[in-house]
């Protein structure tokens, strides 16, 4: 008798449509980033209310307003607009986002955990700042192009776990290509902006010293220990600290992951195919 009840409200739980829970969600948005590039860089500004600039290649964008205001933020939204954003890159009326906006990472996101962030983001308090436009040089202003750039790059799909890998290393790659889209900044990219994906991680040329590679080829030489106190407090073995940039990461992002994700990240860089450096 308590087995068919158990059979039954097991299989009601099952139909019930599910229900995001938001304290998952505030935990999923820092381990995603996504306070950082939504929120100005100045003291005293609206959480999640947008303008942050990020410059790039093809000009500065701005973080819309992601709060739940109906004009300014995306209160008029649907959970299944939001689930569309991040998995495919589209916005509400189906014009294309940008990849500034890291979907190519945050496609990997699975559904329980877009509907934490959901009912995170639902929660906070409307603000009525107006997105900035973003300022983009000619060329790239144009969405549509998007498309294209997207048809030939661009693999939406949820993460899926590899059964014969460790849990611990499934958690990490997700924590890794997902939520914590280092690859967005650590994977080289092709002349149209791609990641090139058989060398993720490797590392990035450019100013200043470009992008460490985090592959075992170069990151060999720190302890798990070293390597951990680097992404919850931002110093290195030899006693320096993070430059801006990996420092606003550790700040908004691996310094909030609790210990058993952190040594997940840990564990899967461990895991990686040994790449030679990129930025030589
Ligand atoms: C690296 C910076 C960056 C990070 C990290 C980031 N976003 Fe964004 N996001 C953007 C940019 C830039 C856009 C605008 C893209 C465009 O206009 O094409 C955007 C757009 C959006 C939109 C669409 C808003 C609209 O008005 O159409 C949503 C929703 C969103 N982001 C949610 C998130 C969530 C949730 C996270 C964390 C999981 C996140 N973002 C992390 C940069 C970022
Ligand atoms: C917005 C770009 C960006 C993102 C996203 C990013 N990083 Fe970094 N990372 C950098 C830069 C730039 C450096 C080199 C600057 C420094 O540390 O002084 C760096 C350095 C590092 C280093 C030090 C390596 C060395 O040999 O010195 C580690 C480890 C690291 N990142 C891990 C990660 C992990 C793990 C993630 C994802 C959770 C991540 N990074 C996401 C930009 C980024």
């Amino acid at each position: 008798m308590a087995g068919l009840l158990l059979l039954g409200l097991t299989f009601w739980a099952g139909l019930a449509p599910a229900q995001g829970d938001p304290k998952r969600g505030e935990y999923l948005s820092k381990a995603g980033g996504c306070l950082g590039c939504h929120t100005e860089a100045r003291q005293g500004a609206v959480p999640y209310a947008g303008g942050r600039a990020l410059e790039t290649p093809f000009g500065v964008f701005y973080g819309p307003n992601i709060t739940p205001h109906p004009q300014a933020g995306i209160g008029r939204w649907t959970e299944a607009n939001f689930v569309r954003a991040l998995r495919e890159g589209r916005r509400p009326d189906g014009a294309h986002y940008y990849p500034a906006f890291p979907y190519p990472s945050f496609t990997r996101i699975v559904d329980a955990d877009l509907r934490d962030l959901w009912a995170y983001l639902r929660l906070l308090p409307p603000s009525a700042r107006e997105s900035r436009p973003h300022e983009l040089r000619w060329l790239y202003r144009w969405r549509l192009l998007l498309g294209i750039w997207k048809w030939l790059f661009f693999t939406p799909g949820a993460f899926v776990a590899e059964p014969q890998r460790p849990g611990v290393l499934n958690r990490g790659a997700y924590l890794v290509q997902a939520l914590g889209h280092c690859g967005e900044c650590h994977t080289p990219r092709n002349w149209l902006g791609a990641p090139k994906q058989d060398r993720f991680l490797a590392g990035v040329k450019g100013d200043d010293d470009g992008v460490p590679n985090l592959t075992p080829a170069r990151l060999k030489k720190w302890s798990d220990g070293e390597l951990k106190d680097f992404l919850a407090n931002g110093l290195t073995p030899d006693g320096d600290v993070a430059g801006e940039t990996m420092g606003e990461v550790i700040r908004n992002t691996t310094s909030q992951l609790a210990p058993a994700d952190l040594d997940a990240v840990v564990a899967y860089l461990r895991s990686l195919p040994r790449l030679p450096d990129e930025r030589k």
